[in-house]
């Protein structure tokens, strides 16, 4: 695992948008595994600057890790709806490349497993973008005493709708559950970039560095995958002990 330490967000996202961006420029049919939340938004704009400056979207097929169950994608509250309007309206895209979980599809079990399916199919996931929870989550795959592999749907930990809850109007909004990639389909991608930004994150950040696989801190287990790259502000290192 490879940390890079930068001075601040807009930093952190500038040095995660060059890494996606070099992967495209490598490889313009690239398949991108994707993250929304507060974290990327940065990054996303680098990368709608890289497209205004001529970079190629057209080939790219894209994963995203999750959706809330029972948010429509013209929720603005939805994945979807953030995805549209961070990066995908903004791209040459084209649109039949884009994958992201429906949090309101009759059969969600059918759904789960052809996600996967379509993410075999596709070769595999070049390049995958995650952020972290407070608790050392990654995508929806919350701390437990097991963690999933496949793509599934996920109750929310406590901790993690008080998080989210401040993109809602209330807490009561945030949606219980979610469909999200399990960590297979996150192990299995061939590169990891994740990006974390503040003090808040101070402490998983802290935990994924310690040579311990720990199941209450799902990102430790990237600890095992042989190409993450992980970059942080000052904030999200600011307890990180490098030997
Ligand atoms: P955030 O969420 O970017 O909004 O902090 C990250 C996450 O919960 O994985």
């Amino acid at each position: 695992m490879k940390f890079i330490v930068t001075k601040n967000y807009e930093e952190m996202s500038k040095a995660g948008a060059d890494i996606i961006i070099e992967q495209i420029k490598s490889k313009s049919s690239s398949v991108l595994g994707l993250a929304t939340g507060g974290t990327p938004v940065g990054m996303y704009k680098h990368l709608v600057e890289a497209y205004n400056k001529g970079l190629d979207f057209s080939k790219i097929v894209t994963f995203n890790l999750d959706e809330y169950v029972g948010l429509k994608p013209d929720n603005p509250q939805s994945y979807r709806y953030y995805m549209d309007k961070n990066l995908f309206n903004n791209v040459n895209i084209n649109k039949d490349n884009i994958h992201i979980p429906s949090g309101i599809s009759g059969n969600i079990d059918k759904e789960c497993e052809e996600y996967d399916e379509s993410i075999s199919k596709m070769g595999g996931i070049d390049l995958q973008v995650l952020g972290i929870g407070r608790n050392g989550h990654i995508g929806f795959n919350e701390p437990g005493d097991t963690l999933k592999v496949k793509t599934h749907v996920a109750k929310l930990s406590q901790n993690t709708i008080k998080a989210n809850s401040r993109f809602f109007n209330k807490i009561e909004d945030v949606p219980t559950s979610a469909v999200t990639m399990g960590l297979g389909s996150i192990m299995k991608s061939k590169k990891i970039l994740l990006l974390a930004s503040g003090s808040s994150k101070a402490q998983a950040i802290a935990k994924i560095a310690e040579p311990i696989i720990d199941l209450k801190v799902p990102a430790s287990l990237l600890q095992l995958h042989p190409n993450v790259v992980v970059i942080l502000d000052e904030g999200a290192a600011s307890m990180l002990n490098l030997k």
